[in-house]
């Protein structure tokens, strides 16, 4: 008769096995993607499969109710440590009897999808840097003198298929104790090696570890430092947590710390310093939220645009500054931890995405990885808004790219009344067609201002300024409602019809919110507001329109709003404004952070990396500061939507 047939689900794949083969090892020689830390011990509990059609034979172990168990002892004494829920079985301790279908469900594989967040575009497939190995290590012999290194080398090797491994000093100074203690019985943790680097032994414990290993991916922003902090074996985010970059204090946007460190000797190396620190202390405060050892985050990712990429890496950025922008590297790179002073595991496994050009950095890149313009039939446009507006635009034949200056004003910063996005600023308006009176939400409420609970919900913080979201939206409203015209100008109230209109200097301003009888403040759009605003737009705009005049194209199919604003944007609103190029408003969507999700793939999945250095050399670089055309669309681009250009979607 025929040797047992056994077919694993969801991966389909089949083979016959001698009678008794530990479904474990069926799996492998299958190469069915089936988890193991103990090597088929029965200890790590990894293996657990379920059989779908067909059955394993029953065991001579007494169950709780008097019959035959459907496990064997292993599994038993696994049970009543830790837990097996019924039906399910170790794959290591189940042996084949008859033909069989084998269901490994998902947290039984290495490679399993990780759960996706809203806004997210794409699935990410765990491919871990790091994985935990269980292994028994021949005891040393005075017949034969290799080291305890050499002989956990052959243990490795023999056990698991993994070879050129090398270890830190760190861990030979704590391997001789630890293997005495664990009985010649190891976990370790090894990084897979990638490119430039062989395996590499990075943390190692006494007999069986039941814990984890963790990576974090890091948003380094100019503004903000935002970073997640994931199970390397599960890839699920145990935080998420921020700071704002401590490099503020050297100036608020990117060309002023170009600046100060032109002007200061030894400037650059001050924030250097600055943004370490803060990074350390961003991961001090992660560790403790998720309550994870600092010394088991042994993967990092960062992603940043390249003047924050050059400080962060100790590198004077004073060329970025200049023209022709020149990086020191736009590789991708690897590092280690303690190469930039971080405080996780000395030599954790540094990875920065690639920069594609000297305007358009690993953030870039990044929301190219998690928004993939490059896999797209349809022609999108990908705008990340901030104070540097990264912009892509493309589909599966080619992708182009570049930045635009837009400066802090979608940030509220430089706006008389704005401030950056925190509880007290207003986020969203409506202005009332026949009253020109503006209704409004701030952070941190739900309510609208008009609803009579409005005043007792937002409490003592009161209503305290704009934030970038709602100086766009009352622009728009403004707009939309005839109280600015095109050009830009606040009519007067006899124009508008509106006494919210006042003269404030040479030009009229608009009052949004008089606090002043409370203690709070008066809230105003001034003349320079909108200037500020149609400055600001028009950049992001010109920059999108010289991508799009290079693809030879007068619309694009779909436009993404990436970035943590971009989240906030109301998609009518920056049409209306003319942020961004007219399209359907169905076709508008946002991405959230999505630098930051392309930082998390590229930690969660190591393949995603050379994916994307691939990516980001096949990407065209367009330098808006050379390109005649971008001041002739900027110049067009700060009216009202648009001087020339008719916005007929949005008109319609
Ligand atoms: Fe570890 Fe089965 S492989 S319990």
């Amino acid at each position: 008769s025929q040797d047992p047939l056994v077919v694993f689900t969801p991966s389909g794949k089949r083979g016959r096995f001698p009678v008794g083969t530990p479904v474990l090892t069926a799996a492998r020689q299958l190469g069915v993607d089936l988890d193991s830390v103990c090597g088929g011990r029965g200890i790590c509990s990894r293996c657990q499969i379920t059989p779908g059609y067909g059955e394993f034979s029953k065991h001579g172990v007494t169950a709780r109710d008097g019959a035959l168990s459907q496990w064997n002892a292993v599994e038993q004494r696994y049970r009543d440590k830790r837990g097996l829920t019924e039906g399910r079985r170790l794959g290591c301790q189940a042996t084949l009897q008859s033909d069989i279908v084998i269901d490994v469900p998902p947290e039984s594989q290495v490679h399993k999808q990780v759960v996706r967040k809203r806004a997210e575009a794409r699935d990410i497939v765990l491919d871990p840097s790091t994985r935990l190995f269980y292994v028994e290590v021949a005891e040393p012999d005075m017949h034969d003198p290799s080291g305890d290194l050499e002989r956990l080398r052959d243990a490795l090797r023999e056990q698991w298929d993994l070879h050129k491994i090398t270890a830190d000093l760190h861990i030979l100074q704590e391997m001789q104790p630890v293997l005495r203690k664990g009985g010649w019985k190891v976990t370790v943790a090894v990084h897979l090696g990638d490119k430039e680097n062989n395996p590499r032994i990075m943390q190692i414990w006494p007999g069986y570890y039941d814990g984890t290993v963790y990576g974090l991916a890091v948003d380094l922003g100019s503004t903000t430092i935002a970073a997640h902090l994931c199970d390397l074996q599960t890839g699920e985010v145990l935080a998420s947590s921020g700071l704002m970059n401590p490099q503020i204090r050297f100036g608020e946007d990117l060309m002023s710390r170009v600046s100060y460190s032109m002007m200061n000797a030894g400037g650059a190396a001050e924030m250097t310093r600055a943004v370490r620190a803060g990074m350390r202390d961003l991961f001090t405060q992660i560790a403790e939220e998720a309550g994870v050892d600092l010394a088991l985050i042994v993967d990092a990712v960062f992603v940043c645009n390249p003047v924050m990429h050059h400080l962060f890496l100790g590198i004077d950025p004073f060329e970025l500054g200049q023209a022709p922008f020149a990086l020191t590297t736009n590789s991708a790179l690897r590092l280690r931890g303690d190469d930039l002073e971080l405080n996780i595991h000395p030599s954790a496994r540094v990875y920065l995405l690639p920069c594609i050009a000297g305007h358009v950095g690993a953030d870039a890149a990044a929301v190219a990885l998690s928004e993939a313009p490059d896999k797209s039939d349809d022609l999108v446009l990908v705008v990340d808004v901030g104070t540097n507006a990264e912009i892509l635009l493309g589909n599966k034949e080619r992708v182009l790219a570049c930045s635009s200056p837009t400066g802090p004003a979608f940030e509220g910063a430089q706006i008389s009344s704005g401030q950056r996005a925190a509880p007290g600023a207003i986020e969203r308006v409506e202005i009332d067609p026949v009253t020109k009176a503006p209704r409004f939400k701030v952070i941190g409420s739900d309510l609208w201002s008009d609803d009579p609970r409005f005043v007792i919900e937002i409490g003592a913080t009161g209503i305290t300024g704009i934030c970038g979201s709602g100086i766009i939206e009352m622009v728009a409203e403004m707009r939309m409602h005839g109280i600015v015209d095109a050009p830009g100008l606040i009519g007067s109230p006899e124009q508008t019809g509106s006494d919210r209109c006042f003269p404030d200097g040479r030009t009229y301003s608009y009052l949004v919110h008089d606090g002043t009888a409370d203690g709070g403040p008066l809230i105003t759009i001034t003349n320079r507001d909108i200037r500020e605003i149609q400055m600001a737009k028009a950049a992001l705009y010109s920059g999108a329109r010289l991508l799009m005049d290079k693809f030879g194209v007068d619309k694009v199919d779909r436009v993404v709003l990436a970035g943590a604003f971009g989240a906030h944007i109301s998609s009518k609103h920056a049409m209306v404004l003319g942020m961004i190029p007219d399209a359907p408003l169905d076709k508008v969507t946002s991405a959230g952070n999505a630098a930051g999700t392309g930082a998390r793939i590229a930690l969660l999945n190591t393949a995603a990396r050379a994916e994307i250095e691939a990516t980001v050399r096949a990407i065209h670089k367009v330098e808006t500061a050379i390109e005649p055309r971008f001041q002739e669309h900027f110049v067009n681009a700060s009216a009202i939507p648009n001087a020339v250009e008719p916005f007929p979607i949005l008109n319609s």
